[in-house]
């Protein structure tokens, strides 16, 4: 089993309604209560900003520097992992040009070359209200979710998806500016071709270990098992073609593909238009037929096998933030929910607005009363 790695100390500065805050954090469950707008969300933000991108709600760094304060922000933690305490913090500065050199990451009090550092340390994952709509809503959500997933066991997916984007940004830029400039557009689609392929071949691996890992869920148990795969040409070639292969009949496709994407304005095929497919598989349903409680037990059931593999993979037992969980799962889904995040040996943070949802664990959770930009110990 990895050794667990958690958030001992947390401290806020002017992020969202916290104007100041420290809190010191045990391992295991942390339950945070507290009414409706009393900021427990907001604590899991921070959290989830301690891994590359914008974190769970997406925000512009803007919107998370509290209302009145200096226009900047900062959050810091001391992290117990297997290699002894690190500290790390990030933010982004106030004053008069608030965020000017984007969000800072410092660990141990040096500047790390950027946000992707952090994942040496640790890894977060998290399930929010906001992905309840996941299976039914616009496949680019699905397609972050999947690439955070990717991210979370393969720390180079980050870079990887940063450079097709900017490639394939110049590329869109040519398409609609009409430009003739063979040359140029080869020297792109070359580099869309490599990053592309590699995007795609990361997420094939992703998605072939995560379901081996749903496969040793029980087949009967309060999480069903999902069958889960890519659409996507090159997510479908790279699994029986070389990746050189695959990369030079992509290049080709861009480079054929040109006066069609010319006329569309944009790039039409690539690894930004794949998608995740995922299917229920006791009742042999497509997740978007499901009903509301069985998607989300079908989600569960992923996050909870992708927490198992992100631990197996990186020998750190992640970090869960799970937002709202226990309002749309029953008594039964509950109690194991909380056994196999146990087992899991997890760190994992719970909001709620009644502590009482989450009283079966009792004597094994830590209880925080959330009230306002205050923080407290539950009593
Ligand atoms: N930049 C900001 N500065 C100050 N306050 C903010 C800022 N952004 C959001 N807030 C406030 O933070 C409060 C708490 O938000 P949060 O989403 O964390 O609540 P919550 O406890 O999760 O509530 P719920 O139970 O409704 O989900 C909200 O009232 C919101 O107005
Ligand atoms: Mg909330």
């Amino acid at each position: 089993m990895p050794a667990q790695t958690h958030i001992s100390k947390l401290t806020l500065t002017n992020f969202r309604n916290y104007a100041t805050l420290t809190i010191d954090l045990a391992p295991g469950a942390v339950v945070f209560s507290g009414d409706n707008g009393a900021g427990k969300t907001n604590l899991l933000e921070a959290i989830s900003l301690l891994t590359p991108g914008r974190g769970l709600r997406r925000a512009p760094y803007a919107d998370v520097a509290r209302e009145g304060g200096d226009g900047g922000f900062a959050l810091h933690v001391r992290l117990d992992g297997p290699d002894g305490q690190v500290e790390i913090g990030t933010g982004i500065s106030g004053g008069d040009n608030p965020g000017e050199g984007g969000r800072r990451v410092r660990i141990n009090g040096a500047s790390a070359r950027s946000a992707e550092d952090m994942l040496e340390w640790l890894r977060v994952v998290w399930l929010t209200p906001a992905m309840d709509a996941l299976f039914t809503g616009p496949a680019a959500d699905r397609r972050r979710f999947l690439d955070r997933l990717v991210l979370a066991i393969d720390p180079g997916h980050g870079q990887r998806a940063i450079d097709y984007e900017k490639a394939m940004r110049s590329r869109n830029r040519l398409l609609t500016d009409g430009s003739r400039d063979d040359r140029w557009f080869d020297a792109i689609e070359t580099q869309m071709a490599e990053t592309g392929v590699a995007i795609a071949a990361a997420r094939a691996e992703m998605v072939r270990l995560l379901a081996a890992m749903i496969d040793r869920l029980p087949d009967t148990g309060p999480f069903p098992q999902a069958d889960i795969g890519l659409s996507g040409d090159l997510e479908a070639a790279v699994s029986s073609t070389p990746a050189v292969d695959v990369e030079e009949s992509f290049r080709r496709t861009l480079a054929d593909g040109r006066d069609r994407d010319c006329a569309a304005g944009r790039t039409l095929e690539g690894p930004h238009r794949s998608d995740l497919v995922v299917r229920h598989r006791p009742k042999a349903m497509p997740a978007e037929l499901c009903s509301t409680g069985e998607q989300k037990a079908l989600l569960v059931g992923i996050v909870l096998s992708h927490a198992r593999l992100t631990g197996e993979m990186s020998g750190m037992t992640p970090i869960m933030l799970l937002d709202e969980i226990a309002a749309h799962l029953d008594g039964g889904r509950r109690a194991a929910l909380f056994s196999i995040l146990e087992e899991l040996n997890c760190q994992v943070f719970m909001t709620g607005t009644d502590a009482a949802f989450f009283s079966s664990l009792k004597g094994r959770a830590q209880f925080l009363t959330v009230d306002h930009g205050t923080v407290g110990p539950t009593i």
